[in-house]
């Protein structure tokens, strides 16, 4: 499978790749990605800030005039019925927690992408850094994955690892994970929009 999604367009239009970020929280990896593409680093159109609830993304979405979805109930039919309104080449996943109902992982994979504060497959689910200073690893990190029907399960497209180093405490990793969030997750995602890859089983290769 390729990852075309503008390199095949390019030469029949110049309008620029859509994307849509679901979050649910503080929103700092939401924030990253809209100044990233006002500022034309990101060479991408963001088309709305979807969430499930009310939460520090929305400030953040409305400071930077990003248009808002808020999901109504039945969140999932919302999702379904605002994604296949947008039409976004692109869905990016940033802190939204819930599990996207595999019918709608089905119809978007692979174009729904999901960042995670830990080397999975460690400390999938809720509260990864947490688990992974608890665990006391010396080594954790994030990863950037496709998502499929489980949860953090997906063919993984990038990862980047952090030494924990004595004496630091929960806090300081925190910071330490979202910096290499931050500086990782727009540049991932300007990949899969103008770099052609294919996934293989598990496997995601540049092509
Ligand atoms: C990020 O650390 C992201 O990796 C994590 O939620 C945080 C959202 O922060 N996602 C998950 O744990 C998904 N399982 P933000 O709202 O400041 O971008």
């Amino acid at each position: 499978m390729h990852g075309l999604f503008r390199s095949e367009l390019s030469s029949v239009s110049k309008e620029l790749p859509t994307i849509v970020v679901l979050a649910s929280g503080n929103g700092s990896n939401f924030q990253v990605l809209a100044e990233k593409s006002i500022s034309g680093e990101l060479r991408a159109n963001l088309k709305a800030l979807i969430v499930d609830r009310p939460c520090g993304a929305v400030e953040r979405a409305k400071k930077l005039g990003i248009e808002v979805e808020m999901l109504s109930k039945p969140w999932h039919e919302d999702l379904e019925r605002v994604l296949d309104t947008l039409k976004p080449d692109l869905i990016v996943l940033a802190g939204f927690m819930k599990i996207i109902p595999e019918r709608i992982v089905n119809k978007y994979f692979p174009r729904i992408v999901n960042i995670h504060p830990s080397l999975l497959p460690a400390f999938p689910g809720k509260d990864a850094i947490k688990q992974a200073f608890d665990y006391g690893v010396k080594v954790t990190g994030i990863t950037i994955h496709f998502v499929d029907a489980g949860v953090d399960t997906g063919p993984i497209i990038f990862q980047k690892a952090i030494e924990i180093e004595e004496g630091w405490d929960l806090e300081t990793l925190e910071s330490k994970i979202h910096e290499l969030e931050h500086e990782s997750y727009w540049k991932v995602v300007s990949n899969l929009l103008y770099k052609a890859y294919k996934i293989e089983g598990r496997k995601v290769r540049s092509c």
